[in-house]
């Protein structure tokens, strides 16, 4: 019996079947009974850096024994809380931002979501209501993230719509957003987009579909926000998404590597235009959690990417890329593997439909026979079952060796187990 209720989880086979685990080393973790498992997703897609980096928690606790945290709201901040935000600003590829503090993803579309209706009632036009999302995507688990979300069995079963004036647009279709652009843009609040899908089965966007997104969005006036909470801080090889797709949105949402996990944070970079009534004294952001601008959490953002750039991570991401897309494709040789697909440090095998169809117990035994092989991955359900692989950016090639061969054994076994191919 545990008495943890796990998220995203079917309660019903978890007790007696967990696995704790206790400690972790670079791309390694252990669990309590010893047992060693190489972690091929960076648990949530957030460990950049990797596990068991003693620099960050002594910047944690060092913060912590002055002062662990300090409510933010109204005049008051703290020293890390003032850092992070002036480096996260020159870090953006948005031109002279500001930053809102958050605790996680979640609370960052969330926060994006409210502002961007804020904004638009503070300038006049509020009518503009509608915010526009795409298939597949994930958005996070709070009631706009879950609406803005595009994966149905997500949203399901709670009577919703939990938000109004949300539209879906199919995933790579441009010309379906200059459509509905074309004829609703006075309602358009703004367009909400993954530089790469990550949750729906890792879907790297076609070619051009960013800068074309930008362009509608500038010539009907609809705000672009970026959610960039897996792509964020160096997982497609450049510092943000938006910057390796060749775009710039109004606002950023981020979390998961700013900290690699190491502390729960996340927030938003916002654009001059959008900060301007707000800070102007003509409106106010009546917004904001206990735990936003949380020192000891700015403590660790701030460590995390000291070690991303003295170590040059981000570049090694992008250095690994090439290697990791060609081991991973060499999975489209399997039974029930249709195709694979990479960007970054980000890759996914996607199990066939039929096979999918014919078994559908399929992808979740060949995550488990991965586990079996102390290979760590996840199966994902967007309109594919796929399996996730997007390992810490501190992994050697040989360790991807050794990561993809126990998948493709994983799924070699299961397959053939399972009567296919
Ligand atoms: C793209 C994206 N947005 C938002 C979130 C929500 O973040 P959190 O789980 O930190 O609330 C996630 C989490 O996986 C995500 O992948």
């Amino acid at each position: 019996m545990t008495r943890f209720w796990h998220g995203y989880a079917d309660m019903s086979l978890v007790p007696g079947n967990e696995i704790v685990v206790n400690r972790g080393e670079g791309v390694w973790i252990y669990d309590t009974t010893g047992r060693r498992y190489l972690d091929a997703t960076a648990a949530l897609w957030y460990c950049n850096v990797g596990h068991g980096r003693a620099e960050i928690a002594a910047a944690v606790a060092g913060q912590m024994a002055d002062l662990a945290a300090y409510s933010t709201f109204g005049f008051t901040a703290t020293p890390p809380t003032l850092e992070l935000a002036e480096r996260l600003a020159e870090m953006s590829p948005i031109e002279d931002a500001v930053v809102f503090l958050t605790t996680g993803g979640s609370d960052a579309i969330e926060t994006a979501a409210k502002l961007i209706r804020r904004y638009w009632n503070a300038v006049d036009r509020p009518e503009k209501r509608i915010i526009v999302t795409r298939e597949l995507s994930y958005h996070g688990m709070n009631a706009w993230g879950t609406e803005l979300g595009g994966l149905a069995s997500n949203s399901e079963g709670y009577g919703g719509p939990l938000v109004p004036h949300v539209v879906h647009v199919p995933t790579h279709d441009t010309g379906a957003v200059a459509d509905l652009f074309e004829r609703e843009a006075s309602h358009i609040a703004a367009f909400v987009g993954e530089p790469v899908i990550g949750s729906g089965g890792v879907v790297p966007p076609v070619e051009g579909y960013w800068p074309e997104i930008e362009r509608l969005c500038r010539a009907h006036d609809v705000l672009l926000v970026a959610d960039e909470v897996i792509t964020g801080f160096g997982r497609t090889g450049r510092d943000f998404g938006a910057q390796r797709y060749g775009f710039t949105p109004d606002l950023i949402a981020f979390a998961k590597g700013v900290t690699s996990g190491y502390a729960p944070l996340g927030g938003v970079l916002i654009a001059p235009r959008i900060r301007e009534p707000f800070w102007a004294g003509k409106a106010m952001f009546r917004h904001g959690y206990t735990y936003s601008g949380h020192a000891a959490s700015c403590a660790a953002a701030l460590a995390n990417l000291d070690i991303l750039e003295r170590e040059g991570l981000t570049a090694r991401a992008a250095e690994l890329e090439p290697i990791l897309a060609a081991v991973v494709a060499g999975l489209a040789n399997l039974p029930v593997v249709d195709a694979t697909r990479a960007a970054g440090l980000l890759a996914a095998a996607v199990l066939s439909e039929e096979a999918l169809q014919e078994d559908p117990g399929l992808l979740d035994a060949v995550v488990r026979s991965a586990w079996d092989k102390g290979i760590i991955t996840i199966g994902l359900r967007g309109a594919y079952g796929v399996l996730q692989i997007s390992p810490p950016f501190v992994i050697t090639p040989s360790e991807i060796d050794h990561m993809v061969d126990g998948l493709a054994e994983a799924v070699a076994e299961v397959s053939a187990e399972r009567g296919f191919g």
